[in-house]
């Protein structure tokens, strides 16, 4: 766990007042200590990752607490924003919903659900015909591998393996984290022993192209019913390489492999296209999607093709809260403003300007970033220590932590690497603004060592 977060001591900060950040006390807030400990009593550690701020009010770009500050929030709250935090239509579609007095529905038909489903149906690539809903993220990871498994079943009984991408992330339940996490024992489980492989990075120092991966690791093409990953990796932000993905494509294809594209954080108009695979010019069996399809309340999705969604028998793959109407009502205004306010296309001609300010920022430090990549408003920028080469965790969450007590929020990530994804919809000014923060921030703390 990143030593920032556990550390509670308020730091001294210069006042802020600018059109869009405010800072007017100590970070972590004295009078707020109290509130982040009661917390911490009864919530496990494992919660503790966050810069200890009390949120109290998140509206478009901004982020408040109650003492008084005020941040441009370049986080989304964990890419999930992609419209702004409480986004007027998506506060009334809601509403509208609880006034109707259905808020729940469980599997029973709505019309609301259909109107989504119908959606997502026209949003996929063409032949991806049919979705269903859960709450979670995970839920849906879950989902795409069963059904993976469930169609490899029936080709051949051996034909049950899942491939993935050594330290993607896909959730936090057990078939998630087989298919994420560093390479090792999970929950000191073997991978192998439950059928699951790992490749290593696309594009990364121990990757050889598709095939060659395959084979290095003694994969049986056989033995595999689907392969999962992120469009594009959440921690690198970096475009897998074209040609690797052509080769999986293919190899897909000749051995009745399916293939899912996690869109969970990379979708619904975040790099800039509305689904990140969309880079590549592929066509995926199966698309799973959460966060910014609802940009607030706890929706997921899985599309596919229906022959693939149909493997499970009625009752077999469903949820309680999945689909709920409210949450499902925030989706559909979410999707209106993503269409409406031209949000891609917003994401994707920010993302160009926000590259060429981050190459300015990494040029000026190129001893200390070791890359800095991205697509559209999904960036990230990666310390290193100049003279080993190796990732600087502790240095990155400081500069994380200084770039808070500015008025910039960011998430810790520990592992040497901070992002920039702010909402879809950010001011201009504000996303350039806080960019000059990180910038006046690197020097500081770089220029010191
Ligand atoms: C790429 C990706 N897949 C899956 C998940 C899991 O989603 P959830 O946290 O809603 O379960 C996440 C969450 O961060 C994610 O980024």
């Amino acid at each position: 766990m990143a030593m920032h977060a556990t550390d509670l001591t308020p730091v001294e900060t210069q006042p802020v007042n600018t059109r869009f950040r405010r800072i007017v006390t100590a970070i972590p807030v004295p009078e707020s200590l109290d509130e982040i400990r009661r917390l911490r009593s009864v919530e496990p550690l494992s919660m503790a990752g966050m810069p200890p701020i009390v949120w109290d009010r998140a509206e478009g770009f901004q982020v408040s607490d109650s003492y008084g500050n005020q941040w441009i929030d370049l986080s989304s709250g964990i890419v999930v924003a992609n419209t702004g935090h409480a986004h007027p239509a998506i506060l009334e579609a809601v509403r509208k919903q609880l006034d109707s007095r259905m808020i729940f529905s469980y599997a029973y038909t709505t019309r609301i659900r259909r109107q989504l489903l119908e959606r997502l149906a026209r949003l996929a690539p063409e032949g991806l015909g049919k979705a269903i809903l859960f709450s979670a993220g995970t839920e849906a990871t879950e989902c795409a591998m069963s059904l993976m498994r469930k169609h490899g079943l029936n080709l051949a009984p051996g034909k049950l393996g899942i491939l993935s991408i050594e330290s993607s992330y896909h959730g936090r339940t057990l078939a998630a984290r087989l298919a994420g996490g560093a390479p090792g024992p999970v929950d000191g489980m073997a991978r192998e022993r439950v059928l699951h492989w790992q490749l290593p990075l696309p594009g990364g120092p121990d990757s050889k192209g598709f095939e060659q991966d395959v084979a290095d690791r003694g994969i049986d093409p056989a033995k595999i019913a689907g392969i999962i990953f992120e469009s594009i990796p959440g921690w690198t932000t970096t475009l897998y390489p074209a040609a690797y993905m052509n080769e999986l494509m293919r190899w897909a294809g000749r051995h009745q492999v399916l293939v899912t594209a996690d869109e969970i954080q990379a979708g619904m108009g975040r790099t800039g296209r509305m689904f990140a695979f969309e880079h590549y010019g592929i066509t995926p069996d199966l698309i799973t999607c959460g966060k910014g399809l609802s940009s607030s309340l706890p929706l997921s999705a899985v599309i596919g093709r229906p022959a693939v969604m149909d493997l499970a028998s009625p009752g077999e793959m469903s949820s309680t809260f999945g689909g709920n109407p409210v949450c499902v009502a925030a989706a559909l205004a979410s999707l209106d403003v993503i269409e409406g306010e031209r949000l891609v296309e917003r994401s994707a001609s920010l993302g160009r300007e926000l590259d060429g300010a981050l190459g300015v920022l990494a040029e000026r430090h190129r001893r200390h970033v070791r890359m800095r990549n991205g697509a559209g408003l999904f960036y990230s920028v990666h310390l290193q220590n100049p003279d080993t080469g190796e990732a600087v965790g502790e240095l990155c969450d400081e500069i994380v932590m200084s770039c808070v007590r500015r008025g910039v929020l960011m998430f810790l990530t520990g592992r040497g690497f901070f992002k920039i994804v702010p909402p879809l919809t950010i001011d201009r000014e504000a996303l350039f603004e806080a960019v000059d923060v990180i910038g006046t921030v690197l020097a500081q703390v770089l220029e010191s060592r």
